[in-house]
């Protein structure tokens, strides 16, 4: 991976009729770099992207792509980018390769670049087979596809991708991952929106937590997890014992080994210096208070972890237990 710069932004703003979708978001693509943002619904991921591909106008700060200013330059950027919006635009009734032409004229490329382009670009996703029939005969992971090979047909130098994998299932999951690293060898820069944790640890070679329209860390996957520093003690409470959630935990708290600990509407995480240390006294607490463990699991940071200390809370609500709900 060259470390060139390929995206430079500095305190971006977007604010909507009075809301404030982003707030002050710097941060720097490197060229050659699967980069993303990783966030709930309404963390303000769809709206950066829309201001890097110049869709939106920044309410304030800078943004740069290739070098070029988002605002004054929107030309040359258009020229530099390729985008998949999250909501498709697939006509039903156009064939895969019919949506392609027609792209091709709206970028004006010529027609043998166009059949040039298409050709390579179906091969690279795999859709050479079904080219030839309307979209409605489409599952969702080869409509995705063809967004994916639509965004690609100005062969851009970075590609802009919001939410990828939506609601495929785990196989096209897979193949678009791979799909997404195979561009990423070919040197094409990726800027990618995600809501799915295991998507961006396995996925992106760096990324930033983006939650109420800021970011809240950034660095590597390793990184992010290292970051936090010990283990994670997670319990599993009975649902009787749940009441008495919060007194084991201001009973654990102020223990050496204890770092941090997150209430979940099934019991507690605890992040732990060491596990062995802290596992007798989380034990003889929980005893103390009548607090009932169904389940005690070990583990090291992962990025739901990440997530949960810089943000104070799950990327998605986890489910109480039935009995509960
Ligand atoms: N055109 C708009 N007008 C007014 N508010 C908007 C508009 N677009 C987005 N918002 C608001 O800005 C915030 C950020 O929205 P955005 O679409 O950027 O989030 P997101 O992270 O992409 O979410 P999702 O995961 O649901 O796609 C939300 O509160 C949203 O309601
Ligand atoms: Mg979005």
């Amino acid at each position: 991976m060259d470390r060139s710069i390929a995206i430079d932004t500095s305190k971006l703003s977007k604010v909507y009729d009075g809301l404030t979708a982003i707030q002050d978001l710097s941060f720097q693509v490197f060229g050659g770099e699967i980069f993303g943002l990783l966030g709930p619904n309404g963390a303000g991921k769809s709206t950066t992207l829309r201001i890097l591909i110049t869709l939106l106008r920044p309410t304030s700060g800078h943004a740069t792509v290739l070098g070029h200013d988002v605002v004054r330059e929107a030309d040359r950027v258009r020229r530099l980018v390729g985008y998949v919006p999250q909501e498709r635009a697939i006509d039903r009734f156009l064939t895969g390769r019919e949506h392609l032409l027609l792209l091709g004229d709206l970028y004006h490329l010529s027609k043998e670049e166009t059949n040039r382009r298409i050709d390579e670009i179906l091969k690279l996703v795999d859709l050479e087979g079904k080219a030839d029939q309307p979209a409605k005969t489409y599952s969702g992971g080869m409509k995705r596809k063809l967004d994916i090979a639509c965004g690609l047909l100005p062969n851009p130098k970075i590609l802009f991708l919001d939410e990828p994998t939506l609601g495929l299932d785990v196989q096209s999951r897979l193949r678009i991952w791979d799909y997404v690293r195979h561009l990423r060898e070919r040197g094409i820069t990726v800027v990618m929106t995600t809501n799915y944790l295991d998507e961006a640890d396995q996925l992106c070679d760096r990324l930033a937590i983006i939650d109420g329209g800021r970011i809240k860390v950034l660095g590597t996957p390793s990184e992010l997890k290292a970051g936090l520093g010990g283990d994670i003690v997670s319990l599993t409470v009975s649902a009787a014992a749940m009441p008495r959630v919060d007194a084991l935990a201001s009973a654990l708290k102020g223990l050496p080994f204890i770092r941090a600990m997150s209430t979940k509407p099934t019991g507690l995480d605890i992040r732990v210096e060491s596990p062995e240390k802290a596992l007798p006294a989380v034990l003889e607490a929980a005893n103390r208070l009548d607090c009932r463990l169904e389940f005690i699991e070990c583990h090291r940071p992962r990025l739901d972890d990440v997530f949960m200390a810089h943000t104070g809370h799950a990327i998605r609500e986890e489910f109480p237990r039935a009995e509960e709900a």
